[in-house]
């Protein structure tokens, strides 16, 4: 499985081409390039050619696992990782005992013979490292490729807000391993809050693409993040969500002025920031909590800003009406 094979809100996968485009016409230095909200890392990965040294950030816990497994410069033994996939795919999952993810998220967000699977090789995976049978780079791509193949099976609409229900579960999980990305980039990696770490960091390129509505990330892939970290936390409420943690500024009211002082705190030559109108809704959850204004605004404060805008006509399934859907692209050129 490759980066972009996640699901993921907000993910920039297909605009890459045009975004890349977009910097080499426009940002005369591009050596090194700062993805202050990563995501799924590919922004960066999608950046790798143009670039020489790269600096990718998320708060979450998965995404972070995700980056160290993907582009980490520690060795790993493909083949100990193959016998890996060989023995969890071998196991008889009926026959193996309930545990955490099955008594959490069993016949919820996956069949229960899955769930008893998936938490059996997270528990394989963290006492493989304790026996030292594996190093931390192996660690983090076992673990990576966990996250990949239960997310392709979860019974989802793509996130963990919720489980779909009333409907029958089938058992459809398969561990497969994530290919990790062979570079010459220097590669540093963060989990850090955007607007602490901007201000450690330089570089002639960040790259900003953060949430822009009220939906958590932490809340939407609470799954994730607690497979992830592994401290077994109480889980509450029909979607089984752990305690709040990582609550991002970016979702509530305050937006415009956090969105302010990480642009003004930045250090670099060009700032790109990206942006959608597709949430421009009725639902209070999902409508922009920045506008386009205001972030153009705060991106003149620093230098001329060139707008750039892609847009394209969405089909909304059973209904006849379209939605006007742009994606935006901000490039600042910061004054001297
Ligand atoms: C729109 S997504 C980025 C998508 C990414 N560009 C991609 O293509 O996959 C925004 C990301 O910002 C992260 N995030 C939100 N608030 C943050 C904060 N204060 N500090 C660091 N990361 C944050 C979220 O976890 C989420 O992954």
């Amino acid at each position: 499985m490759k980066i972009q094979n996640r699901r993921y809100t907000g993910s920039k996968y297909k605009l890459m081409p045009w975004i890349k485009e977009l910097i080499l016409q426009n940002c005369r230095v591009h050596d090194s390039l700062f993805d202050v909200f990563g995501g799924t890392g590919v922004v960066t990965a999608e950046l790798l050619c143009i670039t020489k040294e790269n600096i990718i950030n998320d708060f979450l816990f998965s995404n972070e696992t995700i980056y160290r497994a993907f582009f980490g410069n520690g060795k790993y033994d493909p083949v100990k990782l193959e016998e890996y996939v060989k023995e969890y795919n071998s196991l008889d999952r009926k026959k193996l005992k309930e545990n955490y993810v099955s008594e959490n998220y069993g016949d919820r967000y996956f069949k229960n013979e899955d769930a008893k699977l998936i938490g059996h090789i997270r528990e394989d995976i963290q006492l493989s490292l304790t026996a030292g049978k594996i190093n931390k780079r192996e660690y983090n791509i076992l673990l990576s490729s966990l996250l990949y193949s239960l997310d392709r099976c979860a019974n989802t609409v793509g996130h963990y807000e919720a489980y779909i229900k009333g409907k029958e579960i089938r058992s459809e999980f398969v561990y497969e391993l994530i290919e990790p990305i062979e570079t010459s980039n220097k590669i540093t990696i963060y989990r850090s809050d955007a607007n602490e770490l901007v201000k450690r960091i330089s570089a002639d390129i960040a790259f900003i693409d953060p949430p822009y509505n009220s939906r958590q990330y932490s809340r939407f892939y609470h799954v994730l993040e607690t497979i992830t970290k592994w401290e077994k936390p109480k889980l509450a409420g029909t979607a089984m969500k752990p305690p709040e943690e990582n609550m991002s500024d970016y979702c509530r009211k305050s937006a415009p002025e956090v969105f302010g002082e990480l642009i003004d705190s930045l250090s670099v030559r060009y700032i790109i920031v990206t942006y959608n109108n597709t949430y421009d809704s009725k639902s209070t959850s999902s409508r922009n909590k920045i506008t386009l204004e205001q972030i153009k605004e705060t991106l003149e404060r620093k230098g001329k800003t060139k707008v750039f805008e892609t847009g394209y006509h969405r089909f909304n399934a059973g209904k006849t009406d379209t939605t006007d859907h742009k994606e935006m692209v901000f490039i600042t050129e910061v004054d001297a």
